[in-house]
């Protein structure tokens, strides 16, 4: 297993979610949600009525905006940069929409050597909003809060371009991966190279750390990950080792070891895992990012409340914890629930 390499921590004024994802345990854990930025905000759901969500992800002020509701209304310590896995790829010219309530379609699937071709190299002309937009955030941001850049990694990204879309089964991208490794390994290396240059473009700009979302890594099995699709996600973490990295992908409880060894510094545990486990498993060499179920949302307070408490104390186990959910923000979230999630994380303290 390669080490993870934590050059970080040794920058007292980093903000306490770069601390916490470096491999630091903290009195109180740093927190934030995946899909903070999203449809659970009335706000949100304001300024998207006017502009659609590929053009919003391509202007400055609109990203900037987006980016700070719920920092602005949450009080949590990271904002993540308002973006979609699939802006790289528009931004290289592949033909694709974000279709409300189904997700990334690609016009022209992704399927032979000639099509990997046509993926050409990113640029920072080609993202240069985005870029301008984390100049904007990180001044609107308080020297404690973190901003999050992301990026989608090779295997998820490669799945909706080969699909065209989203899928339960990834029929072709399997077809593709099992039966072509020549071409497969040529496309995630394409994708990886995007990808992390993605990465490294946001952190030129201002990203004081960042995640890889595998999403649908948990598809696979663990040799297959780890042949087929852990050396890309490595590539794409390369691009960004001056930063602390964290690893998530949804149902990944068989790979956790592997997606920390794809070269993050923290690992995302997603809700289907004892946060007790994983933390037994990798919380020694990485930090671990999780795992509240997002639908526990919904319950009574107390409910929520007893969760939340059991997760904290599980990680104070690990090298660090960031606290966040096992997945995105559901659309029809109460807002006044994620924000007092926070309050009570903010009032756990414990022994660092
Ligand atoms: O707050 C944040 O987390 C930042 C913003 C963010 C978005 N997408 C905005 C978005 C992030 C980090 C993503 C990543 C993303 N996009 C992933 C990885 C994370 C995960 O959920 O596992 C994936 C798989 C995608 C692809 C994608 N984009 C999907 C599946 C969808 C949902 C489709 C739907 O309508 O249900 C999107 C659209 C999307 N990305 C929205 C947002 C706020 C909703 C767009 C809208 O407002 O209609």
């Amino acid at each position: 297993m390669t080490p993870p390499t934590l050059p970080i921590v040794r920058d007292e004024h980093q903000p306490a979610l770069a601390i916490a994802a470096a491999g630091r345990q903290l009195p109180t854990p740093p927190v934030w949600f995946m899909r903070q930025a999203g449809r659970s905000l009335p706000e949100y759901r304001a300024l998207r009525a006017e502009h659609a969500m590929l053009d919003a992800c391509f202007d400055a002020d609109l990203i900037t905006e987006i980016t700070m509701q719920p920092v602005r209304r949450h009080n949590v310590d990271a904002a993540i940069l308002f973006s979609d896995i699939v802006v790289p790829l528009k931004a290289i010219g592949v033909d694709l929409d974000i279709v409300p309530g189904r997700g990334p379609v690609v016009a022209a699937p992704v399927r032979t050597r000639a099509d990997v071709d046509r993926l050409r190299d990113l640029e920072a002309e080609d993202v240069a909003p985005v870029l301008e937009a984390i100049g904007a955030i990180r001044g609107q941001l308080r020297p404690d809060q973190a901003l999050i850049g992301f990026a989608g990694a090779p295997f998820t990204l490669a799945s909706y371009l080969i699909e065209g879309g989203p899928s339960r089964t990834y029929t072709h991208t399997k077809a593709l991966m099992y039966g072509d490794p020549e071409l497969w390994h040529a496309l995630l290396d394409r994708l990886a190279h995007i990808s992390g240059r993605y990465l490294e473009l946001q952190v030129a700009a201002g990203a004081q750390l960042v995640q890889l979302f595998d999403s649908w890594a948990g598809a696979l099995n663990r040799p297959d990950y780890v042949d087929l699709v852990q050396p890309h996600s490595r590539t794409a973490l390369g691009y960004a080792t001056s930063v602390p990295r964290i690893h998530f992908g949804v149902g990944t409880g068989e790979l956790l070891e592997e997606i920390g060894a794809a070269g993050a510094t923290c690992v995302g545990i997603d809700f289907r895992v004892d946060m007790r486990d994983a933390v037994r498993r990798v919380g020694g060499t990485y930090a671990v990012q999780g795992n509240l179920d997002p639908a526990l949302l919904f319950a009574p307070w107390p409910a929520i409340e007893q969760r939340v408490r059991a997760i904290v104390d599980a990680g104070r186990g690990a090298r660090g914890h960031v606290f966040n959910l096992g997945h995105g923000v559901l659309p029809e979230t109460d807002p006044d629930v994620l924000t007092r999630v926070v309050e009570l994380v903010h009032s756990l303290e414990g022994a660092a």
